[in-house]
């Protein structure tokens, strides 16, 4: 099967949002008197926000309202987005920045499948809002990673079929996602050690040779 596009996960492959995540659940955890660590945090990594607040919420004695859960949430988001404001086309690597350029004057379609509702606050920040062909995002979907729906519809707004795109990913949940969609996939850091991941990748640029082996079809884009 020749691959007409690539859908990238956002957060921890083309830029790293994780230690803004990170601050933003200390501090709620915090408040609410939960023990909060970076072990936890890993696993809030491809999940949505409300599951990452139930996975935080493990810990928790009491009892919570759906009510105060959500108002939770909201407050977490606020804390994010301000420290999501201080990110910039610095926050892009040229490595990734390159590889997605040369992408694009290979014509091969790409897209964002990301859980964040703030995925396009995201692009927009660091300047790659316009490079996407696609963006599909927390907005768009019912049931985040692993769950397979934010890649089907990625795939289904480049005009791909799952089997003719390339999904890379650096979270396990975002691996089972691309599998349970029927996509090939590509992991990133942790999702390079995951036994499901078809090409483990060490860098971004790795993406090239899969290329090599004559596995790209120009998408028209
Ligand atoms: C994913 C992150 O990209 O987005 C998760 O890996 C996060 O950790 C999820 O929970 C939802 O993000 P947001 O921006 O909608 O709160
Ligand atoms: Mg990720």
């Amino acid at each position: 099967m020749q691959y007409k596009g690539i859908i990238f996960d956002l957060d921890g492959v083309i830029c790293h949002t994780d230690k803004y995540h990170y601050m933003a659940w200390k501090q709620i955890a915090d408040e609410i008197g939960v023990y909060f660590d970076e072990a936890i945090n890993d696993r809030l990594r491809g999940v949505s926000r409300m599951e990452s607040l139930e996975i935080i919420l493990e810990q928790y004695q009491g009892n919570m309202t759906e009510e105060e859960k959500q108002k939770l949430s909201e407050k977490k988001n606020n804390i994010y987005r301000n420290l999501l404001c201080q990110m910039s086309p610095k926050d892009v690597s040229e490595e990734v920045a390159e590889t997605l350029n040369e992408l694009k004057r290979r014509n091969i379609g790409i897209a964002i499948g990301s859980s964040s509702k703030n995925a396009r606050f995201i692009l927009e920040k660091i300047g790659l809002l316009e490079i996407f062909d696609a963006i599909s995002d927390g907005n768009n979907i019912s049931r985040s990673k692993p769950a397979p729906e934010v890649f089907l519809k990625a795939a289904e707004y480049l005009g791909c079929k799952p089997g003719q795109c390339l999904v890379v990913e650096d979270a396990r949940s975002g691996i089972d996602a691309a599998i349970a969609g029927g996509f090939p996939c590509a992991g990133l850091g942790d999702a390079a050690a995951y036994e499901k991941t078809d090409y483990p990748i060490h860098k971004f640029s790795d993406i090239f040779s899969l290329a090599a082996d004559g596995n790209w079809q120009e998408s028209g884009f």
